[in-house]
């Protein structure tokens, strides 16, 4: 049985006001963590704060790390920085990174090493453009990902990790894979693992859909046998959206 995980994905929103007026909302309502994995992947002028607020069954995520230990790097942040305040999480390779931040798949993978170094749970997306997706070429593309992203790593390491696939057309573009999409991609990766790493490792690995995700098609995805949750972008901005996804996911 792999346990759900609900992350939200809150990209360059909310001041710490917002962060913390979130966190007092959420946090006694959230459904205890043996049923439902609940993380938060917020900005990093408010980790801190929501590391200190947050209750019993939610965990803080960072949305980026650099790949080296320290050094002249202006602007960046360190896994150790990150494990130092107290976070758990670390969203690594998100497309928009990818996009604008000229992310390679080489930074990706050494991203993932160091953020295990220090004890974080990389959180490792990976998706397929729409020109992908209508070529038909969407499984070598994420297959590619996948392999470049786990190069190196142990089965240990494989096993910890959380990957989420996000077909960047349906990114904040309200239009969601379908359900059988989702899955069937999903199910593709997690056979890509067993190529990888064995089946058991293909068992336990969990592995989230992204891409407009919201209280009306959570049920729908989640029903899916393949996927293990969401990492939910707009629809984490709320209390009221990211606590129902939360408690439709703690009745997978
Ligand atoms: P939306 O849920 O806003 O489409 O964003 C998805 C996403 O990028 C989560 O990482």
């Amino acid at each position: 049985m792999r346990r759900p995980v609900i992350a939200g994905n809150w990209k360059m929103f909310k001041t710490r006001d917002e962060a913390l007026q979130f966190i007092y909302a959420v946090n006694l309502e959230v459904p205890k963590k043996d049923y439902v994995e609940t993380v938060i992947c917020a900005p990093a002028t408010v980790l801190r704060d929501l590391v200190k607020r947050q209750g019993e069954n939610v965990r803080i995520g960072a949305q980026n790390v650099h790949e080296q230990t320290e050094g002249a790097f202006t602007g960046e942040i360190s896994a150790a920085m990150l494990e130092n305040v107290g976070v758990d999480y670390v969203i690594i390779g998100h497309s928009e990174r990818r996009q604008h931040f000229s992310e390679t798949d080489e930074k990706v993978n050494l991203k993932i090493h160091q953020s295990l170094r220090y004890g974080l749970i990389p959180i490792v997306c990976v998706g397929e453009s729409l020109s992908d997706r209508e070529a038909g070429t969407t499984e070598p593309f994420v297959k590619n990902q996948v392999i470049k992203a786990l190069n190196g790593l142990g089965s240990t390491q494989v096993e910890a990790l959380i990957l989420a696939y996000e077909p960047i057309w349906a990114i904040g573009t309200g239009r969601t894979a379908t359900n059988e999409q989702a899955n069937d991609t999903i199910a593709f990766i997690r056979a890509t693992i067993a190529e990888l790493y064995g089946q058991t490792v293909a068992d336990q690995i969990r592995i989230l859909y992204g891409g407009s995700v919201n209280t009306g098609n959570i049920e729908g995805l989640l029903a899916e046998p393949h996927i293990d949750g969401a990492l939910v972008g707009g629809a984490s901005l709320q209390p009221k959206s990211f606590l129902s996804l939360v408690k439709a996911a703690s009745e997978k």
